[in-house]
């Protein structure tokens, strides 16, 4: 086990090696940023297919990233590109590659009796010092921890899409969690090269707690017909300065992943009008139309 000392001379475990599950946009996103510090990464999805288009995206985004980093070094730009591929590993079995790992992090379907099953087998092979963390949206990390026994080496790490460029994480500490786990995620978010927030295990931490509101508010403005979707988005960029509107971020988080969001909430809150059911958008998410990653949600892509 690699151990060392925070700088607060709390000890934290240095997380070396990760495993993380799910190699869609989030999944795929949080290994290109861990490989490419340094960080040895395997990748669980559940076909191979998935796993090896997600390793294309990968060298994809790098060879991007090394064209502009390295413009005038392309032999180092070379030699970083072929370390930080050499990093990634792909697997379609979590359980057979979980010894040895620092860090399980979660990147799979937004469903709160999936992550749980995912956890629970886990929680049984994988050794005692690993630390379980979810990226999860919108679900209670409680919740999701609850069906292990290391409820102290368990905590939220909440990336951003697209992982590469945002520069934030969320780091969710439960009531379980403890300091030597919470300053493990502190120092990994920090080894990848991000900023990060401290929030407390509460619906939607602090960015989805803000944000999809908004979101839901623009869905139920088109739907009254007070303003097209492209004029809605149109106003939010060129009037708040935001980089995407509200439909074309929607396309690109991944509608079905706002739906089951929408779902969960408004499950825990019936009563609560901001999450009823939007016609829309379970109308987009039942054709199968998840915005960006299918090709096409309430734009087309293709
Ligand atoms: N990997 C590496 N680099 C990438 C990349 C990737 N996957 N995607 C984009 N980039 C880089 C580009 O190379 C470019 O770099 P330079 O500025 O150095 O040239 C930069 O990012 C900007 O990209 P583009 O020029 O292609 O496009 P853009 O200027 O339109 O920006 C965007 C794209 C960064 C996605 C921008 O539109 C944006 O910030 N959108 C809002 C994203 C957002 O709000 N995300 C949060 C969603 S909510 C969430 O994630 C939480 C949840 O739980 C749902
Ligand atoms: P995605 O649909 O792009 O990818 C999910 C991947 O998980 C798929 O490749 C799927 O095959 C795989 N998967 C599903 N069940 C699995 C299992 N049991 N074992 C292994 N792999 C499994 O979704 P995404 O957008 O990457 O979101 C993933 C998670 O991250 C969700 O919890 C989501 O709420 C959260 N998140 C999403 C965003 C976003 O903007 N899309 C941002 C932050 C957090």
């Amino acid at each position: 086990i690699c151990r060392g000392l925070s700088s607060s001379a709390v000890r934290h475990v240095v997380i070396k090696n990760v495993t993380i599950i799910g190699g869609g946009q989030m999944g795929a996103g949080i290994a290109q940023v861990a490989a490419s510090t340094g960080h040895a990464v395997t990748l669980v999805d559940t076909n191979e297919d998935i796993l090896k288009k997600a390793v294309k995206g990968i060298e994809g985004n790098l060879k991007r990233v090394v064209k502009k980093k390295f413009a005038d070094k392309p032999e180092a730009g070379e030699e970083f590109l072929q370390k930080a591929m050499q990093n990634v590993s792909i697997s379609t079995d979590a359980g057979s590659v979980v010894q040895g790992t620092d860090l399980v992090l979660e990147a799979i379907v937004e469903n709160l009796k999936v992550k749980q099953d995912l956890f629970g087998g886990l929680d049984k092979v994988a050794p005692a010092h690993t630390i379980f963390a979810s990226n999860t949206s919108s679900l209670s990390i409680t919740d999701i921890a609850s069906s292990t026994n290391r409820l102290d080496r368990f905590g939220g790490l909440h990336f951003f899409n697209p992982v590469p460029v945002m520069r934030l994480v969320e780091v969710i500490a439960t009531s379980s969690t403890s300091q030597e786990t919470f300053d493990s995620l502190l120092n990994f978010s920090k080894m990848l090269g991000k900023t990060s927030v401290s929030c407390k295990d509460t619906p939607g931490f602090i960015v989805n707690r803000l944000l999809l509101p908004y979101i839901l508010d623009a869905v139920r403005m088109y739907e009254r017909g007070d303003g097209s979707k492209e004029d809605i988005d149109i106003a939010m960029k060129l009037g708040c300065g935001y980089p995407m509107g509200p439909f074309e971020l929607s396309d690109y988080v991944g509608l079905d992943t706002m739906k089951f969001i929408m779902d969960g909430w408004s499950a825990a809150n019936p009563d609560n009008p901001m999450f009823a059911q939007s016609e829309v958008l379970n109308k987009l998410v039942a054709e199968g139309k998840f915005g960006k990653k299918t090709g096409e949600g309430f734009y087309k892509y293709k």
